[in-house]
């Protein structure tokens, strides 16, 4: 049966290729789709069609892709190898997408994600000329039920000139209430965010949009892009053990109270490994402010040990997103979606008091930490969530193996070779090897708590020799270092594969 149950609504349904038609080059797009949940799946495969046929005619053709966050390989996967994205904003992750960024086939603004959204709506991005949305339903009354990321999709629907709508149903009717759509506004109309507890609703559960604007409506039928975490290895379990130990250290220095603060956990395997690592954990009762729910966070509401999750999008696994919309009348209850300049709202990450813990590429024995840029010139995937979490938490944590690339690459260096998050925001760093609690701590006195307890064996003693050079070079200096040295790890490993020497 049809979920679209409005007549105005009925009259607008077409083909993705008749929807894909109205779009010309140089347009700007806000697609819904949040870390591979809720985006379009038919009208971007349809756009990436018409656009290599014309590029086949030797005609020019790129559009701009503002999202959510990561989308599939249907979004950004088929615009990008059709070499169709002129300007990609904001966190991507596809392997096209990537490469489109890092050969100069596409320029790429990596935005901290609760930024992206008001920064459209401010009018920075110029003109939206369609928003793309995926929605789980048109009701009678013509409100839309989302469906399985909130994203930047207010935000999109709102600004938009022309809207598509593409309405799927594979996502469950039942996540219908799951939703909390509060919109922000143009400074300076906005008033406090009315949030004092993670789970509280302060919105609609669906979006109400003019329906005049809205141009195409496609019916599709197809899954979210659910990826297997990987299982969990020695070196996640270990991390997620020095984290767990070190909130029961908090809990007991009376630092933080016994059901914990509102957990924030990143997007990637060791994230998903701390979450794990709860669900074994002493911690009850204990509630959630993040961006993602991933499995570890519905293993941990079925524990019955969280209580509550905020997020603006899912992140699952093909059998985590089964159970999900099995028995999505459930989880509705306890998980609230929200738009993301809401679930990462940094007035309301400070009031909670969030635990954020986010994942890392590298970090230096000063505490400065690089989330994005390999080798400080080639991009991962973007800053995310983890800026507007980090900066404002409570408690500001990173984890990661101590090395990458089987053992070439120590994640612990002398200077790190791009920065997202300075020493000013980084409290705690944890690798398999241990935990470094920077709090309180000087310059010099975080390199040797970094190095002692968070490098890897095998470049211990590379660290302590150049930080002990380092400091022998400029008595007393605050921060030392030697500056023709301190990415040499860097040029090393791109010289001859490794940093080892
Ligand atoms: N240099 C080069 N490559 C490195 C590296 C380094 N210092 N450290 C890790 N990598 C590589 C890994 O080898 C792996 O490569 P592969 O995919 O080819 O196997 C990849 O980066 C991912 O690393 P992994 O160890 O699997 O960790 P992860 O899945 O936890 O991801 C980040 C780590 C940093 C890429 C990821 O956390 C991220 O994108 N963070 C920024 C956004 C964010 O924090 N969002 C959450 C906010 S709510």
């Amino acid at each position: 049966m049809s979920r679209i149950l409005s007549e105005k609504y009925r009259s607008k349904v077409t083909t993705a290729e008749e929807a894909a038609k109205l779009i010309k080059n140089g347009d700007t797009l806000g697609f819904a789709g949040f870390t591979g949940s809720g985006y379009p799946k038919a009208l971007p495969v349809a756009l990436a069609a018409q656009i290599k046929a014309a590029h086949a005619r030797g005609e020019e053709f790129k559009v701009n892709v503002l999202t959510g966050a990561s989308t599939a390989p249907e979004l950004d996967g088929a615009l990008a190898e059709a070499g169709g994205v002129n300007m990609r904003m904001p966190y991507q992750s596809d392997p096209y997408m990537r490469n489109a960024i890092n050969t100069g086939v596409s320029q790429y603004h990596d935005v901290h994600l609760s930024h992206s959204g008001p920064q459209v709506r401010a009018g920075y991005w110029g003109r939206l000329d369609f928003a793309v949305i995926e929605v789980t339903k048109i009701k009678a009354d013509g409100s839309i039920v989302p469906s399985s990321s909130v994203g930047n999709n207010n935000v999109y629907l709102e600004k938009a000139d022309k809207i598509i709508l593409e309405v799927n149903s594979w996502q469950s009717e039942d996540l219908e209430g799951m939703h909390d759509i509060y919109s922000m506004h143009v400074p300076p109309h906005n008033n406090p965010i009315p949030i004092l507890n993670a789970g509280d609703r302060i919105g609609d559960t669906c979006y109400h949009i003019d329906s005049d604007k809205v141009v195409a409506v496609i019916e599709t039928d197809s899954p979210d892009r659910n990826t297997p975490f990987k299982d969990l290895d020695e070196d996640s379990k270990a991390i997620a053990g020095h984290l767990l130990d070190f909130f029961a250290s908090e809990v007991k220095a009376g630092r933080i109270p016994k059901h914990l603060l509102p957990l924030q956990s990143g997007v990637g395997n060791i994230a998903n490994a701390v979450l794990v690592g709860l669900l074994e954990g002493p911690f009850e009762q204990f509630v959630s402010y993040t961006e993602v729910i991933q499995d570890g966070m519905v293993d941990l509401i079925d524990s019955g040990k969280l209580l509550v999750a905020s997020a603006t999008a899912f992140s699952l696994s093909p059998t985590a997103a089964e159970k999900m919309n099995d028995r999505a009348s459930f989880y509705r209850e306890k998980i609230v979606l929200r738009p993301q300049e809401i679930s990462n709202n940094p007035e309301v990450i400070r009031r909670l008091g969030v635990i954020s813990c986010n994942g890392l590429l590298e970090a230096d024995i000063y505490g400065n930490v690089n989330s994005t840029n390999v080798m400080g010139t080639k991009m991962q995937n973007g800053i995310g969530g983890s800026g507007d979490f980090t900066r404002n938490a409570y408690i500001s944590t990173f984890v990661t193996p101590s090395t990458a690339k089987n053992g070439d690459i120590s994640c612990i260096v002398p200077m790190v070779s791009h920065h997202d998050h300075t020493e000013h925001d980084v409290m705690v760093i944890i690798t398999e090897q241990g935990l470094a609690d920077l709090r309180g701590l000087s310059p010099k006195q975080r390199a040797k708590t970094i190095i002692e307890k968070c490098a890897h064996p095998d470049f211990k003693p590379m660290l302590q020799d150049y930080y002990d050079r380092a400091v022998a070079s400029a008595k007393g200096i605050h921060t030392p270092h030697l500056l023709t040295e301190a990415l040499s790890w860097h040029q090393r490993m791109l010289d001859t594969g490794s940093m080892r020497v």
